[in-house]
């Protein structure tokens, strides 16, 4: 087994001339595998996925995807490298409906994306009755349907979502975790943030727990599920 499809290995920095909030952190995901980022608020998550993607200038570390060193790349020249990303917040526009939001995902596309399209309405049925509503006039977990359908306009080798269940019902949950496992089966790979940490590492190949912007515990989900240690301090017992 050689290295991870993506890796951000080591990574240190923080944002502008302000202190590191990351501390060596390595956070890394195989093909067509699920990796799981849980850990405490402002353990440094977010910062490690804007890392990974490029939004912020590392100290030192690298990211390597598919062998190749782009720490020095522009989030832009990444997603043209097959990333997609999925932020915290801010990640539709709410004035916009629906359909827009999914073409504005095509914004790197040259070629013709209704196949995709067509796909993600597949993944998201929802999303195709409701095409030309606003986006922002949706429910919180169509909202977060909407984002992931951006994302993967692009047609992502490896998608990174931060919180996609942030805000909605087990249910609705469950539902996003079945669509995320389906993206997986089909060869993306799939990083994403998770505050809902024992559903989601269930359905994680790799888990990372990061605690102060470092490396924690790191493991296979189900070691991390079975760990006293990361039950008693994050899982709640
Ligand atoms: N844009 C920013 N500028 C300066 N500091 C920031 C910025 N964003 C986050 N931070 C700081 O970085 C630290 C880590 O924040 P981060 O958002 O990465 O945590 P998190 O683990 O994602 O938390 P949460 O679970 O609440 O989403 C915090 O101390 C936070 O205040
Ligand atoms: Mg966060």
């Amino acid at each position: 087994m050689g290295e991870p499809y993506l890796i951000g290995e080591a990574m240190t920095g923080g944002y502008g001339k302000g202190a590191d909030i990351l501390h060596a952190c390595t956070i890394a995901v195989e093909r067509g595998e699920i990796a799981v980022i849980v850990g405490p608020n402002g353990a440094g998550k977010s910062t490690a996925m804007k890392a990974v993607f490029g939004m912020l200038d590392l100290r030192s570390g690298h990211v390597r995807l598919d062998g190749r060193d782009i720490t020095k790349l522009s989030p832009q020249d990444r997603v043209a490298q097959g990333m997609g990303f999925v932020p915290q917040t801010h990640n539709i526009f709410g004035s916009m409906t629906v359909e827009e939001n999914l073409e504005m995902g095509a914004f790197i596309r040259r070629d013709d994306f209704r196949g995709t399209l067509a796909q993600v309405y597949d993944l998201f049925p929802i999303l195709k009755d409701k095409r030309h509503q606003a986006a922002g006039e949706l429910s919180g977990g169509q909202r977060q349907q909407v984002a992931v359908g951006r994302a993967l306009m692009t047609q992502p080798k490896v998608l990174m979502l931060d919180e996609p269940t942030a805000g909605v019902s087990p249910i609705v949950m469950d539902e996003l975790f079945d669509r995320i496992i389906e993206v997986a089966r089909s060869g993306i790979s799939i990083l994403m943030v998770e505050q809902n940490a024992r559903q989601a590492l269930e359905i994680a190949d790799k888990g990372y727990v990061l605690v102060q912007g470092a490396n924690a515990f790191t493991g296979t989900g189900k070691d991390l599920l079975e760990n006293p240690d990361v039950r008693r301090s994050f899982l709640g017992g």
